[in-house]
Formats: structure tokens, C-alpha cells, sequence
């Protein structure tokens, strides 16, 4: 046998996810069946034939589980149970079904950092000191002067204290004080959450995006966090603070090892997807020795990169370099928390959303869609009386909080925008779409929805979109192109001019401009600026 080649039983097929496009779901703004004027379950079982046609073999719904939405479900009260605005247990198993029927598999959200403080394991925890749940939170004593325990600060601005009048302890929420942390260095913590992920893995749910997932472990000595430096990235100045010790702590990998080895023990794996807002040289360490942690993990420097050839450039090669062997990659540029990519990377110009859309849907890795980023949608205005999100209405106008990401989904180009009923008024208001809906594009050949759906369709054909390596490639300056296993490449002009690629030969399969798709060039590929192509090499 010739060295190096298997035979064809001993390999073994990538896991699905490799090649896998995924789509988040935020349920409360995807379509609401019941004209109540928000998002459910119904929903999203009714737009399966959409998800199925636009390509995406796997949805993440952004958490769907009992929450007094003080953050809009990310404040937990019940892990094993649906939200009745969002629909029952049994909507739950239908959506399953039908999506397993379309071939598309479910991956919830969890939240393992903190519960809601309505959850009963708080309310007990906080009710005595003596109480067999007090461990399962982080309390901690005043400072002799009353103070709080440390310097620590919550990710969303003020102490990461607040205390308990009752108990006379604080408690510690790195989010809001409606959001207390679980104490994960606690037995009973992690052998409830392996509980909970075996509930959901056992009704058919593919896989978890896995919540901060990296701070969940805090020092177990509560050290206060040290000083900001001038060399800080902007976060730490922002908080004064570097965040050293509530989270990234070493001993998070323990636990991230065995949610894997838990993922691991189903037939067929279940899939980890962590939220990790860290640096890449940090992030990639989330990935284990690349086959024992996450199985893909959020990358943050990527999305709040500046829309330019240079450092898009180097972050996809820094996170190249950096994962560990086996480790896989994955790309996103829009969530509920970090604006849509239309508006942060596009600023609203079509031809770089679509570049975007091309950068995406060709990297190495798993490309990670957000509801709207097919159609091109961008942030939308929300006025002040009609925010959500619990940020916004602390911080306005100083910052105006993560509505605008997290409006509905326009379908069509009527009052209530195909989302809910004209007649009702909807949880956050639609802003002006006009064109940019599901109906107007999906019928034109031109439209960003196509263009998604084709590049989605390139990748199932093309095996060196799905799983060749990734290479760049020597070109001009502002153009960002790379190979994809040696058949393919992928070019991006950057630039506002028009630009000419030397070097290669090959056939355009599909272009940001459709006109061109199908061109052969010999050596010279001209692209017109923020023109991007994809195309198979001769
Ligand atoms: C990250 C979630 O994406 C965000 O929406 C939430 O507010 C925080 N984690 C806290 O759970």
C-alpha cells in the first residue's frame, strides 16, 4: 500500500459539523406564530422549509428555556424546561422532528455561568447561610469595612457584588445582580449540569453553545484583579482592570474536558460550541490538545476586526498558527451581542456585505450565520422607549445596548414584516427593511439571499471548501486571497479600486458580482473594488 493512504474503512468521515453550516436562531425575533408580538418555537418549525432551502444543516437557538428575561433568557430559572412564551416541552420535540425530517439538527444554548436569581437553587442558596445550596453560589464576606470581598467588576459595568441584606454575605454575578454566579468549584454544581446536558442530549439536541463558557471557574482565593496597564486591550481600560481572576482560570479546562468526554459518549457526538470573548492565543486554548474540549469555539478578535484585508488577514493566520493539531475553526461576523456584520463591517455598502458573506462561507472552519446576515440586514434604530435590553436602558445614550441586532426578522415587505400580524405591535419594532426581506430576495437572482444560498450549495460540492487547508496567498495591497486545498481560491479586493490578481488560472464559480460567475482568467483575475470571487484553479 502505498505509505501515508488508508484504506477506505480505516478513515474515518469528518464529523458533521466540519463541513456543516450553522444558522442562529433568536427565538424571540425569528417569527412569531401566535401574533402575541413575539418569536416562539412555532416559529421557527414553520420557517424550517426556508432554513432547508437556504442550505443550513444545523440551527443554534439562542436560550429557549424558563427565564424572567431580566437578559432576555440568559437569566436562567428552570434548565429543563421551555419558556411558555416560546412555545411547550412538546413544540420543543416537534421542532426536533421536523428539523431531523429536513435534515437539520438543534443545538441550544446553555447558560452554565449563572442562573436567574428566581432560580429555585438561588432562592434557597440565598434564604441561610446554613442551607445545603448556599456552596452552589460564590458568597463571600464584607471586607472588615463593609465593603465588597474584592476589586472584581461585572462585565456589564458596577461591582460584581452585591450583598445580601439577609445573610449579611454579597454574592458575585459578573453580569447583572439578577444574574448570581454558580460556584463551579461545587460537586454538586457540575454533576447537576451534566444532568442537564444529558436531558437535552437525550431528546435529540445536536450540540450547545456554551455561554461565557470560559469564566465560569473562578480563583478559588477571590485575589483581587490587577490594575490596567497602558498596554491593555481596550476592555481592560475600560473596566480598569484586567480580568485575571474571574475567569480564564486554568481549572476551567476540567470541566470543559468533561462536557466533551460527556458529548463524546452519544452516538452521534454531540457538538460544543463555546462562547469565548477572549484573545486568540487565549481562545484557542479552549480547544484542548484539539480533541478533548470545545469542539469549536467563538472567534471575537475575528469579529471585531476593522473590515480590512490586513487584519482579517492576520487573525485567520494567527488562529491558523495557533489551534492545535486537529482543531477546526469557526467564523461568524453577527450575534445578538455584537451588531450585525451589514452595519459593523459593510457600514450599510452592499458590496462589502457580500464580500463578507463570500469570507465567510469560504474559510476553513464553520461558518456561524446570524437570522438577517443572508439578507444583508443591518442594525436597526431603536428608540429609547422602545428598548429591551437591559444594558440599553442603563447606559443610554452612552450606549445604546444590543436591540438593534436583536429586532425581528423582516419576511416580507408588509406592516409586521411577515414576523407577526400586521394588527400586533411587536417585542421590539422592526425598523425600516424595505428591500431587505425574505421574499424580495429570494426570488432575485441578484440578491444577497441568492448569493448565500449558492455559496452555501458551492460548499456541500466542493470538498476543498469543506474541509481543504487553508493557505494565503502573495496579493496586492488591500486584497486578502487564500487557497483552499489546491483546487480553489478565494479572493477578496478590499479596496474601494479596482485591483488585478496575478498568478493564477482558473474559472470564477461564484462572484459577489453574478455577472462574472462562470469567467475563466489566465493569470490575470481583475476585480472591481470590494469585488470578491470564489474559483476553482486550472
Ligand atoms: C453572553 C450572551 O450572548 C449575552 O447575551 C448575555 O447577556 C451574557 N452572555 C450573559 O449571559
Amino acid at each position: 500500500m502505498t505509505e501515508g493512504v488508508q484504506p477506505r474503512a480505516a478513515q474515518q468521515a469528518p464529523p458533521w459539523w466540519k463541513s456543516a453550516v450553522l444558522y442562529q436562531i433568536y427565538p424571540r425575533s425569528f417569527a412569531d406564530s401566535n401574533a402575541d408580538g413575539t418569536g416562539d418555537l412555532q416559529g421557527v418549525i414553520d420557517h424550517l422549509e426556508y432554513l432547508q432551502w437556504l442550505g443550513v444543516d444545523g440551527i443554534w437557538l439562542s436560550p429557549i428555556t424558563v427565564s424572567p428575561n431580566a437578559d432576555w433568557g440568559y437569566d436562567v430559572a428552570d434548565y429543563c424546561a421551555v419558556q411558555p412564551d416560546l412555545g411547550t416541552m412538546a413544540t420543543f420535540e416537534n421542532l426536533v422532528a421536523a428539523a431531523d425530517e429536513r435534515h437539520i439538527r438543534v443545538l441550544l444554548d446553555i447558560v452554565p455561568n449563572h442562573t436567574s436569581e428566581e432560580h429555585p437553587w438561588f432562592v434557597s442558596s440565598s434564604s441561610s447561610t446554613t442551607d445545603p445550596r448556599r456552596d452552589w453560589y460564590v458568597w463571600a464576606d464584607p471586607k472588615p469595612d463593609g465593603t465588597a470581598p474584592n476589586n472584581w467588576v461585572s462585565s456589564f459595568g458596577g461591582p460584581a457584588w452585591t450583598l445580601d441584606p439577609r445573610t449579611g454575605q454579597y454574592y458575585l454575578h459578573n453580569h447583572l445582580s439578577e444574574q448570581p454566579d454558580l460556584n463551579w468549584w461545587n460537586d454538586g454544581v457540575r454533576a447537576e449540569f451534566d444532568k442537564i446536558f444529558r436531558f437535552w442530549f437525550d431528546r435529540g439536541v445536536a450540540g450547545f453553545r456554551i455561554d461565557v463558557c470560559n469564566v465560569i471557574v473562578k480563583d478559588a482565593g477571590l485575589r483581587d484583579n490587577p490594575p490596567a496597564t497602558e498596554d491593555d486591550d481596550f476592555e481592560a481600560q475600560l473596566f480598569g482592570q484586567r480580568f485575571v481572576y474571574n475567569g480564564n482560570r486554568p481549572e476551567v479546562h476540567d470541566v470543559i474536558r468533561g462536557w466533551r468526554r460527556l458529548a463524546e459518549s452519544y452516538d452521534v457526538a454531540r457538538v460544543l460550541v463555546g462562547e469565548t470573548p477572549v484573545k486568540v492565543d487565549t481562545m484557542v486554548q479552549y480547544y484542548g490538545d484539539g480533541s478533548d474540549e470545545l469542539h469549536l469555539a467563538f472567534n471575537f478578535p475575528f469579529i471585531t476586526a476593522p473590515f480590512a484585508a490586513a487584519s482579517m488577514r492576520r487573525i485567520v493566520e494567527d488562529t491558523e498558527a495557533l489551534l492545535p493539531p486537529g482543531a477546526w475553526p469557526a467564523w461568524t461576523g453577527s450575534n445578538h451581542d455584537m451588531s450585525r456584520f451589514a452595519s459593523r463591517w459593510a457600514d450599510g455598502d452592499l458590496r462589502k456585505a457580500r464580500a463578507a458573506l463570500l469570507m465567510l462561507l469560504c474559510l476553513r472552519g464553520t461558518p456561524v450565520l446570524y437570522q438577517g446576515d443572508e439578507i444583508g440586514l443591518c442594525n436597526a434604530t431603536v428608540e429609547k422607549d422602545d428598548l429591551r435590553d437591559p444594558l440599553g436602558v442603563r447606559y443610554w445614550p452612552a450606549y445604546a445596548g444590543r436591540d438593534a441586532m436583536r429586532t425581528p426578522m423582516p419576511w416580507r415587505d408588509v406592516p409586521g414584516g411577515g414576523f407577526t400580524d400586521p394588527g400586533t405591535r411587536p417585542w421590539l419594532p422592526l425598523g425600516p427593511f424595505g428591500g431587505c426581506n425574505v421574499e424580495a430576495q429570494r426570488s432575485d437572482p441578484e440578491s444577497m439571499l441568492t448569493l448565500a444560498r449558492d455559496l452555501i450549495a458551492l460548499r456541500r460540492l466542493s470538498p476543498a471548501l469543506q474541509t481543504g487547508s487553508y493557505q494565503t496567498m502573495a496579493a496586492p495591497e488591500g486584497v486578502w486571497a487564500w487557497r483552499r486545498g489546491s483546487g480553489v481560491v478565494v479572493a477578496l479586493n478590499m479596496n474601494d479600486h479596482g485591483v488585478t490578481l496575478e498568478g493564477t488560472r482558473g474559472h470564477i464559480w461564484v462572484g459577489t458580482d453574478r455577472a462574472r460567475d462562470g469567467e475563466d482568467f489566465d493569470n490575470r483575475l481583475t476585480l472591481r473594488g470590494w469585488e470578491a470571487v470564489v474559483a476553482g484553479t486550472t
